[in-house]
């Protein structure tokens, strides 16, 4: 399965969750989406999060050739749409965009470090934090030794 398909199981079983909760009076929860403050977080700290990676000499050199705005503009999308929000992604699957790179497990940790420092800087609660994270760990097959 493809990360937007895994993402899109996820959601629809997180769906059917909060269906069964309709009409009892229980309250449903705010997506993560809703939770990290919507798109204008999301934007502060994937902006922060690229300059953390743009300054970081252990994995910088990957995005030498990359089109920045363009990235980021892509990992707000991501991120919108995989948290819930209204957004589509326009990307390309992870498995695509990182196909013949031979990102390695060193990489990958040093990228979602320069993250974790966004998110702490941004105050983003544990639980939001963790929840970002283990959607992110779920497309580390796709994207690590690729
Ligand atoms: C969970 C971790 C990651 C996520 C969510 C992610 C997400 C993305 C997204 C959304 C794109 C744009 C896709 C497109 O061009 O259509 C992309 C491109 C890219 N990613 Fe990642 N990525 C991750 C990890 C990494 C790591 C660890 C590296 C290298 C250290 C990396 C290097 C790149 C590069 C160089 C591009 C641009 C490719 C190009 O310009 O053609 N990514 N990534």
């Amino acid at each position: 399965m493809g990360t937007m398909s895994k993402m899109m199981a996820i959601a629809t079983i997180c769906g059917f969750v909060l269906a069964g909760c309709a009409g009892t009076g229980m309250k449903t929860e705010a997506s993560l989406y809703e939770r990290l403050g919507g798109k204008p977080a999301i934007g502060a700290v994937v902006d922060d999060f690229v300059g953390n990676v743009a300054a970081d000499q252990r994995i910088n050199g990957r995005f030498a050739n990359t089109d920045i705005p363009r990235l980021k503009r892509l990992l707000v999308e991501q991120i919108c749409a995989g948290t819930g929000g209204p957004c589509t992604y326009t990307g390309r699957d992870m498995q695509t965009a990182h196909a013949r790179m031979n990102i390695t497990e060193a990489e990958f940790a040093a990228l979602v470090e320069d993250l974790v420092k966004s998110l702490d800087k941004f105050r983003v609660p544990e639980r939001e934090k963790g929840e970002l994270l283990s959607a992110l760990a779920v497309m580390k097959p796709d994207i690590v030794g690729r």
